[in-house]
């Protein structure tokens, strides 16, 4: 189907074979005996050198054979004397699909900042950085259908447009509805939306749990992988509007059997990637060696490779918040007051606290759990009272990883029908709006458990990029929706 990829002739391709590639021009290159067209088609990281002799192809085609241009090259395939690549393309024609002026187009073979880049997000898919991330992206989100598949998990749809706040923190876009036609004007005449969604309050979705809660208490085990909706006004490199979030819920599963389903899983992704995009990863890998050159070799980060080796060979540690406060309050930073925000036991912890036990403390992946209850969602279940802890805990977990922070959040739910309303009024949810939640605790109610993994910041760990605003095609962020 379609013309044969530059990955698969790469892989497969015999010497004396004819082929057509069609692909976009990297490099020209033009010396005495020869020229070299560099062409790359997105499929693989690697070009396909094309070659001319000087002189087979007039003078006005070459001039329009320049970086960016789409081609269309027919041959034969040669073995070639260069180094890097078995084989090459002896050119025999030329057809060019769309040209790219010199004088216009960004993307020059030269090394371009991140944030220029950002700025024409529509055209960085096609730098080798972007096109090695845009391929781990797919092979990570490809893993994790395979994983929840071949462990009897079902996908489930959960809506985008919702009336809850499955958070319960506010941070929702609303849903408004524009009529048909010559739209409605405020005296300004400014057009005036509908607050509503036919007539009823709707939002985005902040994540597919409270429905996906419903498809596990009738299949067992379910999945979610869709966009979520944040409407929190953060500029940081780790906060996006819309993210990609991945949600499994599952029946009968205790808070350990929910920690256990986390670190295989993610542990799995992160191992399909290490097998699957060998190339990439290792360009990815001397990228941040180059952009960390200058910095004192002790604070280099791992080789991104050996990172996530790492990460996938040896067991992730688990504590109690209760138990990690304690760390918290007897490390330097904390004693020092070298901590920006106050920590003790009650506190929300900040991504330095979190960082601290990743990074300098355990020098490892962590699951914190058992949080306080009042800083965690109503769903969650509450905890028997213990002595460990000063006040009442919930049964939630949070994986915390090295260089990103939390990277997945979830719990055992409180599958009690009166705790859980009880819990429902106390903070404030009209019971009105999640009736159909809280009747699943009436109606053949089962324990059960589930977490969210955030998409994009397992990208940002497994190609090591700094920003999140680099692992997403288009980022959503305060500002940026311009196309
Ligand atoms: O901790 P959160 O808010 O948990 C939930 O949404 C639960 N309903 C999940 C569940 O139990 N089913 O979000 C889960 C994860 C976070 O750990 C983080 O990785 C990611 O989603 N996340 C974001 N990623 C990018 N930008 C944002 N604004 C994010 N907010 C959360
Ligand atoms: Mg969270």
């Amino acid at each position: 189907m379609g013309p044969i990829q530059i990955n698969q002739i790469l892989k497969s391709a015999e010497v004396g074979q004819p082929v057509e590639i069609k692909a976009w021009v990297r490099t020209k290159r033009e010396s005495k005996n020869a020229i070299f067209i560099s062409l790359n088609d997105g499929s693989t990281l690697h070009n396909i050198q094309a070659v001319a002799e000087p002189g087979q192809f007039p003078e006005s085609t070459l001039r329009l054979i320049t970086t960016g241009a789409c081609l269309k090259v027919t041959g034969t395939l040669v073995e070639s004397l260069g180094s890097g690549q078995a084989v090459e393309v002896k050119m025999q024609d030329v057809l060019i699909y769309g040209t790219a002026d010199p004088e216009d187009y960004p993307l020059q073979p030269k090394k371009h900042s991140l944030e220029f880049l950002r700025e024409i997000a529509h055209l960085r898919p096609r730098t080798n950085t972007f096109s090695a991330i845009l391929r781990i992206r797919h092979a990570l989100a490809f893993a994790v259908h395979k994983y929840y598949n071949d462990n009897g998990f079902f996908y489930l749809h959960t809506p985008i447009i919702t009336a809850s706040d499955a958070e319960g923190a506010g941070e929702m876009f609303r849903v408004t509805t524009l009529d048909a036609g010559e739209p409605p004007r405020d005296e300004t005449g400014k057009v005036d939306y509908k607050e509503d969604f036919f007539g009823r309050e709707a939002n985005l979705t902040v994540s597919g749990q409270l429905e996906g809660e419903l498809g596990a208490l009738a299949l067992s085990k379910i999945y979610t992988f869709g966009p979520t909706f944040r409407a929190e006004n953060s500029n940081t490199t780790r906060h996006l509007a819309e993210f990609w979030m991945i949600e499994p819920e599952m029946a009968f599963f205790d808070l350990n059997d929910n920690m256990d389903l986390a670190e295989d899983f993610v542990k799995y992704v992160i191992r399909y990637a290490l097998d699957n995009c060998v190339d990439d990863l290792e360009f990815l890998e001397k990228r941040q060696a180059e952009e960390e050159k200058s910095k004192p070799q002790a604070e280099r980060s791992m080789p991104l490779t050996e990172k996530l080796r790492f990460v996938v060979d040896n067991p992730f540690e688990r504590l109690t918040y209760t138990e990690a406060i304690k760390i918290l309050e007897n490390s330097k930073p904390h004693k020092q007051k070298k901590f920006q925000y106050h920590v003790e036991w009650g506190v929300d912890l900040q991504s330095e606290h979190e960082r601290y036990l990743v990074e300098k403390h355990f020098k490892k992946p962590v699951i914190l759990t058992n949080y306080p209850r009042s800083i965690k969602s109503f769903y969650m279940k509450v905890d028997e009272a213990s002595d460990a802890a000063p006040a009442p805990t919930v049964r939630a977990m949070d994986v915390l990883f090295p260089g990103i922070g939390e990277i997945i959040g979830g719990s055992q739910r409180e599958e009690n029908y009166d705790v859980l309303l009880e819990r429902v009024h106390e903070v404030g949810i009209d019971p009105d709006i999640i009736w159909w939640y809280l009747e699943t605790r009436k109606f053949g109610t089962a324990p059960h458990s589930g977490f969210g993994l955030g998409f994009e910041r397992l990208v940002q760990f497994v190609t090591g990029m700094g920003n999140i605003r680099d692992v997403i095609p288009f980022p959503r962020y305060p500002k940026s929706a311009e196309f």
